[in-house]
């Protein structure tokens, strides 16, 4: 678990800032949860034979003998609120994204945290392939706008129905078993609980004797094809690159049909910078009457961020600490600075103003100024304070100093700043 410091915590904000304002315009609204929830929850939703569950979570009993956890993921909670608050009803689409910390005892190394943050969206009461299309195409234009396009590549993938994905779990640990003696301990482990993740192996052994398995994409009935054919055609019309992945499973449960993960491009050992898929399921399991069609998407924040750190246009932004440094000569002259300093914040919300905290002579204080990158610095002396004004010094061009009555300098900052 990681504290994140300027100037991360600057880009952390502006990057979310810019995927919350994409996601808005596809009319996405937020939903805050919380990040305690009952173990069951997650036991439930992601399942309990899932690495997440078994080896990761944060769990705890409290006071009350309540057994409960931090949140490893958001789809579990993110459905239990909706249906609490009655967000999700028949016939309705609706879409709500969230954004926070996160919590999974993972072995800790580059890209991988105990604590990290996703932001991420769900969209509820929505059937077809359009709405995959849609928020991967919400997914393609936030790399664009933070200028990581080529960084990222979309692998997708279908894991069927829930019958279909049923039918293929007893064929898969049929040839499995056949061929128990070529598994490793971790894949003879997973061959009852959770075959399906025995196909993301990194094994060599292991993924040799998968190569000659049953495909998943042979149990599909028409339905899922077509499904996923339709996908394929949106994604094409809207000019997204793509692969197919066939093995591809996701380490959640919940997933049926369409899955898909942003991967960093060419990397050793491929980073995950963003995964979802339709979990039509999850809601009725949960509590909902009937079934409700879902499918949501989660970004690793972190993962995003070390996409971005490296650009020097991030940076550039970073150094615009100050507009305006407010230097005195006196404790007259600090005192004199409360009669106009409110007026000038007011006029000024959008620049960073410093007033120089900590005494040290005038040239000290302008030696600060300079670093703080600021373009005007307001000095102020006893005789300014006498006379009611403001020496405006230009820190970085050759202009001349001027005197500005206190009255005219919120309008006269606000014009040089423009
Ligand atoms: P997930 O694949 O478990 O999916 O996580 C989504 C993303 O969170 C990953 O692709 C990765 O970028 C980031 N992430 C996961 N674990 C860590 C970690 N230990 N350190 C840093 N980043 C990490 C979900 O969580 C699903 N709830 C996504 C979803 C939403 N599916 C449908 N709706």
């Amino acid at each position: 678990m990681h504290d994140v410091v300027h100037p991360e915590s600057d880009l952390f904000r502006r990057t979310e800032n810019c995927l919350i304002k994409i996601l808005s315009s596809f009319g996405y609204k937020e939903i805050r949860l919380p990040i305690l929830e009952k173990t069951e929850l997650f036991k439930r939703a992601v399942g309990e034979f899932t690495d997440i569950v078994e080896k990761e979570m944060y769990s705890f009993t409290d006071r009350s003998d309540h057994e409960l956890s931090l949140r490893p993921e958001g789809t579990a909670g993110c459905v239990r609120a909706a249906l609490q608050h009655g967000l999700i009803r028949p016939g309705r689409a609706v879409r709500l994204w969230y954004a926070g910390p996160f919590f999974r005892r993972e072995r800790p190394q580059k890209g991988r945290y105990r604590q990290f943050h996703q932001l991420a969206g769900e969209a509820y009461g929505l059937s077809g392939a359009s709405i995959e299309a849609e928020l991967i195409l919400s997914n393609a234009l936030a790399w664009q706008a933070l200028g990581c396009s080529s960084e990222l590549s979309l692998n997708i993938n279908t894991l069927g129905s829930v019958a279909e994905r049923a039918h293929y779990r007893h064929q898969l640990i049929d040839y499995l078993t056949a061929h128990q003696s070529a598994l490793d301990d971790n894949a003879r482990l997973r061959l009852h609980h959770n075959p399906l993740r025995i196909l993301d192996s990194k094994n060599e052994q292991v993924r040799a004797v998968l190569d000659a398995a049953p495909k998943l994409m042979d149990c599909l009935g028409s339905e899922s094809r077509t499904h996923f054919d339709q996908l394929q055609k949106l994604l094409d019309h809207a000019g997204i690159h793509f692969a197919v992945d066939a093995h591809m499973v996701r380490g959640l449960d919940y997933y049926t049909q369409t899955v898909f993960e942003w991967v960093r491009a060419g990397h050793a050992g491929q980073l995950t910078v963003c995964a979802g898929g339709r979990y039509d399921h999850l809601v009725q399991q949960l509590g909902a009457p009937a079934a409700v069609p879902a499918v949501g998407f989660a970004i690793g924040l972190e993962r995003l961020l070390a996409l971005l750190e490296p650009q020097p246009m991030n940076h550039r932004h970073n150094q615009q600490d100050a507009a305006v440094y407010v230097v005195t000569g006196s404790p007259r002259a600090a005192e004199f600075v409360w009669q106009f300093i409110a007026d000038v914040r007011r006029a000024l919300p959008d620049h960073t103003v410093l007033v120089h905290c900590g005494g040290g002579s005038l040239s000290a204080q302008l030696k600060h100024a300079h670093k703080s990158q600021a373009s005007l610095a307001l000095i102020i002396g006893d005789d300014e304070v006498d006379e009611r004004i403001v020496g405006l010094k230009f820190l970085r061009t050759d202009q001349r100093q001027e005197k500005v009555p206190i009255q005219d300098l919120p309008q006269r900052l606000q014009t040089l700043l423009a």
